[in-house]
């Protein structure tokens, strides 16, 4: 009687270890994903990024009084703030000069989008 009751309660505690550790691993990549450092975005090709990469450009020319013309979003990187923060790196015309700019968008949890920063690539 007593040997079977051990035999009941008694749970692999490797399994126990396994189990905790999948529980630590997923749990840590959840909280990554939210509090989130910029991870590349794969789908550049993406009509609402093409949008959102226009609106720097239009946003940037409006507070700023320039004349550029926005061209395409070469690459970005995304991260989950308060919303979406969307670093993009974007070709726009400059009189008849082309030249590729870093926008940085934040598109707020009402999905209203405001131009944090415009600036040239600084080519290393
Ligand atoms: C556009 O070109 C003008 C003239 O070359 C320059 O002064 C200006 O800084 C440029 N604007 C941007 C946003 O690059």
């Amino acid at each position: 009687m007593y040997l079977t009751m051990k035999k009941q309660s008694c749970v692999d505690p490797l399994l126990i270890s396994a189990v905790l550790l999948l529980l630590l691993l997923a749990t840590d990549c959840v909280v990554r994903a939210q509090t989130g450092s910029y991870f590349p975005i794969t789908n550049i090709k993406d009509p609402y990024l093409q949008e959102v990469g226009q609106f720097a450009v239009k946003e940037y020319n409006r507070e700023s009084r320039g004349e550029l013309r926005f061209a395409k979003v070469l690459n970005g990187e995304e991260q989950v703030v308060a919303g979406y923060s969307y670093k993009l790196v974007l070709a726009a015309e400059n009189g008849s000069v082309t030249t590729n700019y870093e926008a940085v968008v934040w598109e707020d949890p009402q999905q209203v989008t405001h131009l944090v920063s415009l600036n040239h690539v600084i080519d290393n």
